[in-house]
């Protein structure tokens, strides 16, 4: 197993009713900003339950932040922040909202240009404004995590950042809030999840066979209540196990130890940006043609994958492979994906092209966890994709 540190310091409240325990979470002095989207949060009961249990609080509000959340909005954020002299941000909303929130945190102290935390992908190790979240879409775990995806209007580009101060300090986790879901944010967020685990998981057989288990657990039980969910999303038996699978597919933990990828992310992101296609779906038309693409490679854990996580028989390991990544384009597509970029957008030709120009110029060639995924591969995994 390869050394590790384990840091996570998120006080997860998991549970029905949990929104009450606001106040207990808050310091009763806290000059709070909520942070939220585009409105859903007034439709299904979850901001008067915030606003409830925040009775007595100096609280401010700022709406309107969007899914892929803008910098430019952002910033608005950082300024309201600033000028009121607040000091605490409490998120309510999906991953966007919360990796919005992570942005405002980090910006407003920066000495220097915010926008550099993004395209100079600058860690934030202090001076983060404290904040807090109540979740109301399990997909990203950035509940639990110390990362955040932004996107900057003016050039068009999709960016990560991260670092240990931007842990949330406490995540309020309510499986409640899965019935208001649309289906389709309850397809991306169950296929978003599969896919962190995949990044994760899907690389070479190494010594951390826990961690392979874990994995292989949250894929099992993604595979049992996605398709379920959807259809049934007021039920709390499926709404809490899909909602504890996203949490644990990407706040830390089967991470530790292993080799990891994180290519299909980074692809998936340029289609986002480009296309302003589902963040999920991104990664459901690259995924299975990166494993397609990387297949010698790959090839041992995905047959893992399969015999284990799909029971597929005893084969060659090619071909048991070959079978996983059927399974996965099968499961995509009853998860109502769609696995191919020509059936989002008819402007795609361009597209790997485009995607290798941003990824040269920023550096990035050679991908994947044995660095392996060049530029040559990334164009040959978008052209297959489209
Ligand atoms: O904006 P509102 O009105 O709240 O509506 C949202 C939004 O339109 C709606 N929604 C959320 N909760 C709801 C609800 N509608 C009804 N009932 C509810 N309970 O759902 C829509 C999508 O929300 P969004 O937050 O964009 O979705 P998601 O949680 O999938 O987040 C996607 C973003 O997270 C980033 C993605 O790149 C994307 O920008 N990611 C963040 C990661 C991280 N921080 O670790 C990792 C991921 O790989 C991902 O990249
Ligand atoms: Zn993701």
């Amino acid at each position: 197993m390869l050394n590790f540190e384990l840091y996570n310091p998120t006080n997860l409240v998991f549970g029905k009713g949990q929104i009450a325990k606001i106040s207990d979470l808050l310091p009763k002095e806290a000059k709070v900003l909520i942070t939220y989207g585009g409105g859903s949060i007034f439709k299904n009961g979850v901001y008067d339950q915030v606003r409830k249990a925040l009775h007595g609080y100096d609280v401010t509000e700022f709406g309107g932040i969007e899914p892929n959340p803008r910098y430019e909005t952002l910033m608005k954020a950082v300024e309201i922040i600033r000028e009121k002299k607040l000091d605490f941000i409490l998120a309510v909303g999906g991953g966007s909202v919360i990796d919005g929130t992570k942005f405002i945190s980090a910006a407003v102290q920066f000495e220097g240009n915010p926008m550099d935390i993004l395209q100079k992908g600058i860690r934030i190790l202090d001076n983060a404004i404290p904040f807090g979240t109540v979740l109301t879409l399990p997909a990203t775990a950035s509940e639990m995590n110390s990362g955040a995806v932004i996107t900057i209007n003016e050039t068009q580009e999709k960016l990560s950042f991260g670092g240990p101060a931007l842990f949330p300090k406490f995540s309020i986790c309510d499986p409640e809030v899965v019935a208001s879901l649309p289906k389709r944010q309850i397809q991306n967020g169950v296929v978003d999840a599969f896919t962190h685990v995949f990044e994760q998981y899907l690389t070479y057989p190494h010594d951390a066979l826990l961690q392979d288990r874990i994995s292989e657990g949250i894929l099992q039980t993604l595979i049992e209540i996605g398709p379920k969910v959807v259809e049934n999303p007021t039920d709390y038996k499926l709404a809490s196990n899909y909602m504890w699978c996203c949490t644990m597919a990407l706040n830390g933990l089967i991470q530790k130890g292993v080799p990891t990828d994180w290519a299909t992310h980074m692809i998936g992101h340029e289609l986002t940006a480009l296309f302003e296609i589902d963040h999920a779906r991104t990664l459901a038309i690259i995924g299975p043609n990166l494993y397609r693409v990387m297949f010698e490679s790959k090839k041992e854990k995905l047959a893992q994958y399969g015999k284990r996580v799909w029971n597929i028989a005893d084969a060659s390991v090619e071909e048991m492979a070959t079978e996983a990544i059927e399974k996965t384009v099968d499961f995509f597509h009853i998860m109502g994906m769609q696995t191919k970029l020509s059936e989002y957008t008819q402007d795609y030709e361009n597209t790997a092209d485009f995607v290798v120009k941003r990824f040269d110029e920023r550096g990035w060639k050679a991908l994947g966890e044995k660095k392996n995924i060049t530029l040559e591969k990334v164009k040959n995994i978008v052209e297959l994709s489209y």
